[in-house]
């Protein structure tokens, strides 16, 4: 494959040019936040030496990385790596146009434009874009649909969810947001009620929530005491009133 060559070559000489002569610090920052499965345009803008229009090598580097995962050069098809083939292309002059945006794209993203006839210049990194991926919140833990607790016993219900940003969890009772007390302990992914009392049993919600959307989930107590105490004062008065 004399693409496959001709790359190695540039990759080469490119990572063997940016050794001798160090790297350009014009560069410009943009951060830039997508969704889960959205198209984004990852934006490098350049000049030509002296306004002149030449012979130019785009490439695109995850931080941390060597090697480009996106190597263009006009007149050949592209290079990508294994994990971003068919989900890029050139916009050119030099931006990306990212496709299917996934949560492993969250990150910096750099761009290089190397002028193939000057060999004195500094390769250019003409970009750093930071790319946020977003995603609506999802649960990983959710309480019970229905709990049964006795008067003076203690509860904890689970609820914990992710999402990008990290979702807030909040507890609502009977619609109402509740309030951490001496009996009541909201943490982070847990409610935690000790000593209960009649006045706790009810509809309690969990509901995770950030920039990209608001989940709820139900959990009812029941008091198991007071379901039986209820049934026992129910079938007495009926036997009082016979
Ligand atoms: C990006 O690539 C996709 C898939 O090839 C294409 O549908 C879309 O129009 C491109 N977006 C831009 C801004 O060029
Ligand atoms: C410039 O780009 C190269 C990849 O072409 C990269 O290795 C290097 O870290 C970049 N330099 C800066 C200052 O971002």
């Amino acid at each position: 494959m004399i693409f496959k060559k001709l790359w190695r070559f540039l990759a080469w000489f490119m990572c063997l040019w940016a050794f001798i002569t160090g790297y350009s610090p014009r560069e410009k920052l943009h951060t830039i936040t997508a969704l889960i499965g959205e198209d984004v345009t990852l934006p490098c803008a350049f000049e030509f030496p002296d306004g002149k229009k030449v012979p130019y090598i785009v490439n695109w580097n995850r931080e941390n990385v060597k090697i480009p995962f996106f190597m263009w050069y006009d007149g050949y098809p592209p290079h990508m790596s294994e994990n971003y083939r068919g989900r890029v292309s050139l916009i050119k002059p030099a931006s990306l146009n990212l496709t299917n945006v996934q949560d492993s794209d969250q990150g910096w993203f750099i761009c290089s434009v190397f002028f193939l006839n000057r060999v004195s210049d500094m390769p250019h990194n003409t970009s750093r874009v930071q790319l946020k991926v977003h995603a609506p919140p999802q649960f990983t833990q959710k309480p019970p649909d229905v709990v049964y607790v006795k008067v003076g016993e203690s509860l904890t219900l689970s609820c914990a969810a992710i999402g990008t940003p990290e979702p807030e969890i909040t507890w609502l009772k009977d619609n109402r947001v509740l309030k951490a007390s001496v009996t009541v302990q909201i943490l982070s992914t847990k409610l935690r009620i000790t000593r209960l009392q009649e006045t706790d049993f009810g509809d309690y919600l969990c509901k995770a929530r950030n920039n990209e959307g608001s989940i709820t989930v139900a959990s009812k107590v029941i008091g198991a005491g007071a379901t039986f105490r209820s049934l026992v004062r129910s079938f007495s008065s009926t036997t009082v009133s016979s």
